[in-house]
């Protein structure tokens, strides 16, 4: 039977973190024998907020595939491009920028959002209100039907099928065909940061970078926010909106070992530096393989290269 495609990307703003790993990387491992899979470097969306600042994008695009190859993206089953290097796309996205209007655009919640965060008032790039158009490009040049990605990327995909729609009824022809978003499973979504904030970002500095050295690691784990409240060892703890037991839940494999932690931090009596080192201990293990397979590729930036120039 003929596998289905599966599409999916990042922006190269950064190198990958572990919350990138858990929420999607991981996934895309085990995806990679059951779907014809594309996974795509976004630098030109990445530039869409960037103009002004394109080496940093062309370094990132080294290190996310980077990023990939070494959590085990195999580039012999899956294609890793780079988004700028298909012009199709940009052709695609001219053609869709005539049936998508302005007041659609503007109704995106997680573009609404991003504009917010970024401040930019009056000198909002054109380019990034149009990114979704872009995106649905990306999607439907490939007849991609599974799109993995995170819940702040669902309405990039309900945009996507509205275009398909329109497209399809306007030229009459069932060229374009609708995708499907596909979620990380429940709590794997989104990783928080070192220091309880909701999200791991580079300019909050709060991210355990899958290239992190063990030192490192080691450093923000124990540096890690958990409760405010657990003052003494002895004290009760709450395990809920505590980093550190939200990272064990998505890292720690011996959940009879886990379940017997908590209930033993919620009585009182096991302090937050045994939790950490254990977190640390398990961190440490997954992240190894990881960061010895990267060492290896940046010794082989040529076979690197390769896979990104390769035709998709
Ligand atoms: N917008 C996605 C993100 O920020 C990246 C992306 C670009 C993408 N094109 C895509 C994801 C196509 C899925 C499919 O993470």
């Amino acid at each position: 039977m003929k596998k289905e495609i599966l599409l999916t990307g990042d922006r190269p703003t950064g190198k990958l973190h572990i919350g990138h790993y858990i929420g999607s990387l991981k996934n895309r491992v085990e995806l990679q024998d059951q779907y014809n899979s594309f996974i795509m470097i976004a630098d030109q969306q990445a530039l869409t907020d960037n103009a002004r600042n394109p080496e940093k994008i062309r370094n990132n695009l080294n290190e996310v595939a980077l990023d990939y190859l070494s959590v085990g993206i195999d580039p012999s089953k899956v294609n890793i491009f780079v988004q700028s290097q298909i012009p199709e796309l940009h052709e695609l996205t001219m053609h869709y920028l005539n049936i998508v209007t302005l007041s659609r655009l503007k109704r995106n919640p997680t573009v609404k959002n991003e504009i917010k965060e970024k401040n930019f008032n009056e000198s909002l790039p054109i380019g990034f209100l149009i990114y979704p158009v872009s995106q649905a490009a990306d999607i439907t040049a490939f007849k991609a039907t599974v799109v993995p990605v995170g819940e702040d990327q669902i309405p990039m995909i309900e945009q996507t099928k509205e275009i398909v729609r329109s497209f399809n009824s306007i030229y009459k022809r069932d060229v374009l065909i609708e995708p499907n978003v596909l979620l990380p499973e429940k709590g794997l979504g989104r990783l928080p940061g070192i220091d309880g904030k909701a999200k791991m970002s580079k300019s909050l500095d709060n991210a355990i970078y899958l290239s992190d050295s063990p030192d490192i690691i080691k450093k923000k784990v124990m540096s890690m926010y958990t409760d405010p409240n657990h003052i003494r060892v002895e004290d009760p703890g709450n395990v809920e909106n505590n980093t550190v037991f939200t990272y064990l839940d998505a890292f720690c494999s011996d959940k009879l070992q886990l379940e017997e932690m908590k209930e033993h931090y919620r009585k009182g009596g096991l302090g937050d530096v045994k939790v950490k080192k254990y977190l640390n201990d398990i961190l440490q293990a997954e992240l190894e393989p990881i960061r010895n397979k990267r060492n290896y590729y940046e010794k082989h930036l040529d076979f690197v290269f390769e896979v990104l120039k390769k035709e998709v």
